[in-house]
C-alpha cells in the first residue's frame, strides 16, 4: 500500500499479521445512489480499496439494499447499480481478484440481517447517529423501518464474511461498533461464530471537500453541482470546475486547512490524484498564482480520470457482459456467505430442512 502524507489511518493493520497462513479478509461497500460516483469516493474509498486488494481476500459490494432507505425510480435503481459496479472495476478493483458483487444477489444478506435485528436493542438501534441525521432531515413521513434497521443490515454484510477489516470514512464508524457489539453479543451467547472485525478509517485529512464550499464535505447529493467533481463527467467539464473552484485573496498555494480551505482542499486532491507530497507542489506553485495551479489540477483531473471514464463507459456498453461479471463474483460470494449463515442457524436452534 503507497503511503501518502493525507491518507493516514487510524487502525491501520499490517498485510499478514492477522493471518499468516491465509489472507485476511476485508469487505466494502458503497450505495448505487447516484449516476456517478464523485471524486471523495474516489480518494476516500476506491484508491484505497485499489492498494488493498492484492493484500487481503477482498470483498467489495454495491449495496442496493440500503440504497432503498431512500426513494428510487426502479429503472434508475438498476442503472445505478451496474453503472457503480463498472465504475469500481474501472478505477481498478479487478473483479478476478477481489469479489466485486451486488448485495442483493445474495440472499444471506437480509436473512442474517434479521436474525440479528433479533440481539439489537431497540435504544441501541435508536442512538445511531445517521439515522437521527437522516430522520430529523427528511421527516416522520420518509423515515421509514429499513432506515432504522440500516445498520444492522450492515453489520450482516460484514460479518457473513467473517471480516477482518473494514475500511470506511468516518461517518461509518459507529456502525462498525455496531457491528463489533453484535458480534460479540452473538458470540457470548450461541458460541464462537464470528470474526470481530476492525474499521480502518481514514483521517479528516482524507476527505474531501466541495469546491464551492470548502468546508462541507464532497458529496454525491450535494446542493451546488458546481462544487462535485463527478468520476463520469466529461473531462473537459471537470477541468472547468477546478478552474472556477473557490480559493482566497493571499493568492499563493500553501497548505492551511484553517485558513485557506480552498486552496487546501484543492492541494490534497492534487497530491492524491499525482501521488505527489503537498509540499512539492506548493514548491512547484511557489510565487505563481491561482491560475496556474489550478491548471495543473485540472489536467491531472483530466489525465486520472479521462480513462477511468473511458473504461467505465465500455463497460456500461456491454451490461450483459457486466452482469455476468457480477453473477459469477456473486456465487463466489454466496459461498461464503451461506456457510456463515448455516452455522447461525444451527446455533440459534433453527429446525434446518432435510
Ligand atoms: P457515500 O457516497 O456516502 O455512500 O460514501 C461511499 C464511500 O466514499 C465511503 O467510504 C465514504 O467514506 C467515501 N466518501 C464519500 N464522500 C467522501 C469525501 N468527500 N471525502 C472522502 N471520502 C468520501
Ligand atoms: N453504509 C455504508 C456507507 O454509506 C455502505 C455500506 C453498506 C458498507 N454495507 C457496508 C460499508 C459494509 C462497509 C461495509 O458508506
Amino acid at each position: 500500500m503507497t503511503t501518502r502524507p493525507w491518507s493516514s489511518t487510524t487502525a491501520s493493520v499490517e498485510p499478514g499479521t492477522l493471518d499468516q497462513v491465509t489472507k485476511a479478509r476485508l469487505y466494502s461497500g458503497m450505495q448505487p445512489s447516484a449516476d456517478s460516483l464523485q471524486v471523495g469516493n474516489y480518494i476516500g474509498a476506491l484508491m484505497q480499496w485499489r492498494d488493498l486488494q492484492d493484500s487481503y481476500d477482498a470483498f467489495f459490494s454495491v449495496v442496493d439494499l440500503h440504497a432503498l432507505t431512500q426513494p428510487n425510480d426502479p429503472a434508475e435503481l438498476r442503472e445505478k447499480t451496474r453503472r457503480t459496479a463498472a465504475q469500481y472495476i474501472a478505477a481498478g478493483i479487478e473483479p478476478s481478484r477481489s469479489t466485486l458483487y451486488v448485495q442483493s444477489h445474495v440472499a444471506a444478506h437480509p436473512e442474517l440481517a434479521w436474525i440479528l435485528s433479533t440481539i439489537t436493542g431497540f435504544g441501541e438501534a435508536g442512538r445511531m447517529t445517521q439515522f437521527k441525521d437522516k430522520s430529523q432531515r427528511y421527516g416522520a413521513d420518509v423515515t421509514s423501518v429499513g432506515l432504522f434497521t440500516y445498520p444492522i443490515l450492515m453489520a450482516a454484510d460484514i460479518l457473513l464474511y467473517q471480516t477482518n477489516i473494514v475500511p470506511v470514512g468516518d461517518d461509518q464508524k459507529q456502525h462498525i461498533e455496531l457491528t463489533r457489539d453484535l458480534a460479540e453479543r452473538f458470540n457470548a451467547r450461541y458460541g464462537e461464530t464470528f470474526t470481530v472485525p476492525m474499521p480502518v478509517i481514514q483521517q479528516d485529512t482524507a476527505r474531501i471537500y466541495d469546491l464551492q464550499n470548502p468546508t462541507a464535505k464532497m458529496s454525491k447529493s450535494a446542493e451546488s453541482d458546481a462544487g462535485t467533481l463527478w468520476l463520469l463527467d466529461d473531462p473537459s467539464v471537470s477541468a472547468k470546475k477546478v478552474m472556477r473552484a473557490v480559493t482566497d485573496s493571499e493568492g499563493s498555494v500553501r497548505y492551511d486547512r484553517e485558513n485557506k480551505p480552498g486552496v487546501s482542499n484543492l492541494l490534497v486532491i492534487y497530491a492524491a490524484l499525482t501521488g505527489r507530497q503537498i509540499p512539492a507542489i506548493e514548491d512547484e506553485y511557489a510565487g505563481r498564482g491561482y491560475g496556474d495551479f489550478k491548471k495543473g489540477l485540472a489536467e491531472a483531473v483530466v489525465n486520472e480520470f479521462g480513462p477511468v471514464r473511458a473504461r467505465a463507459l465500455e463497460l456500461l456498453d456491454d451490461p450483459a457482459e457486466l452482469d455476468r461479471v457480477l453473477a459469477k463474483n456473486a456465487d463466489r460470494a454466496a459461498e461464503v456467505a451461506n456457510a456463515t449463515l448455516n452455522t447461525v442457524y444451527d446455533r440459534i436452534g433453527l429446525l434446518r430442512r432435510r
